[in-house]
């Protein structure tokens, strides 16, 4: 039966790369690239498998294209409906014609692939129209958020605190959440965190993590917010895109 990995390759620098994520990579017959993002990241990808795949092992590249998603359509969920149906359209297409009965292929993915990343929901809703038989196998990756507390030195939760992974959109909808002390906040394009008032709020931020141009700044959210603000917007400036998480922190009472 077909094999499809799902490798988790950590989120950007090579180093941080299981030794499980390096065999899945020599295992795999094709890897499958999709056709979407910054060019420098596409880099980092032809990097990653240049640094770990044995020599004198090439699999071949299964292109993928990225159906178009209409942004502006007014039914939301609607529009995601239809652009899900037809990247699976597009998966299926690709396993079929790129993957021989027997064949293994591999899906690269951005930090750990169980954190906020659709491609094994794409593969599930692929098996579910029926064309396509294959085994998915997911290899767990280095995310940015344990990225991002590794640079800072930090852990994660406090003593048993509970944590809570959110997007930059539900932050600036929601405010910090009631629930939970200790917030990480992904998807950012706004600089949510800048709507946090309290100043006994911490912010511990990363940008390009794992990366030359990794950025780092933490201290109380209402006093370094300006800093980051300024810094990531000269960032994104010179390089054109900006990917950052940060970690909000709440200071408990004594
Ligand atoms: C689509 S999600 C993918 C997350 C990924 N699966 C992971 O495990 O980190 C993209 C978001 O992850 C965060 N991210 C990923 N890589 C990062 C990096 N190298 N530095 C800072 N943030 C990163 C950013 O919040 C970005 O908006």
């Amino acid at each position: 039966v077909k094999r499809v990995l799902v490798i988790g390759i950590g989120a950007g620098d090579p180093d941080q790369i299981t030794v499980q994520a390096v065999r899945a990579l020599n295992q795999a017959d094709v890897l499958f690239s999709i056709d979407r993002g910054a060019g420098e990241l596409v880099a980092l990808r032809h990097e990653i498998c240049e640094r770990h795949l044995e020599p004198g092992r090439r699999p071949r590249i299964g292109e993928v294209a990225e159906p178009r998603r209409d942004r502006s359509a007014e039914d939301y969920v609607a529009a995601v409906q239809e652009w899900r149906r037809g990247r699976a359209e597009v998966w299926e297409r690709a396993i079929a014609e790129e993957l021989g009965d027997a064949g293994t292929g591999g899906f690269l993915v951005w930090g750990d692939p169980s954190l906020y990343d659709s491609t094994i929901a794409v593969l599930e809703d692929v098996l579910a129209r029926g064309r396509e038989v294959f085994a998915i196998e997911v290899i767990p990756g280095v995310s940015s958020v344990h990225a991002l507390t590794a640079r800072h030195g930090i852990v994660l939760n406090r003593v048993a605190g509970a944590v809570q992974i959110t997007t930059g959109r539900r932050l600036a909808r929601d405010g910090f959440p009631a629930e939970a002390d200790d917030v990480v906040v992904m998807l950012d394009g706004q600089c949510a965190f800048t709507t946090i008032d309290d100043p006994d709020v911490e912010i511990f931020w990363g940008a390009y993590l794992g990366t030359p141009d990794e950025l780092l700044i933490s201290g109380p959210v209402t006093e370094v917010a300006a800093e980051i603000v300024s810094v990531r917007a000269a960032a994104r400036e010179r390089k054109g895109w900006v990917m950052d998480a940060y970690l909000l922190r709440r200071r408990l009472a004594e």
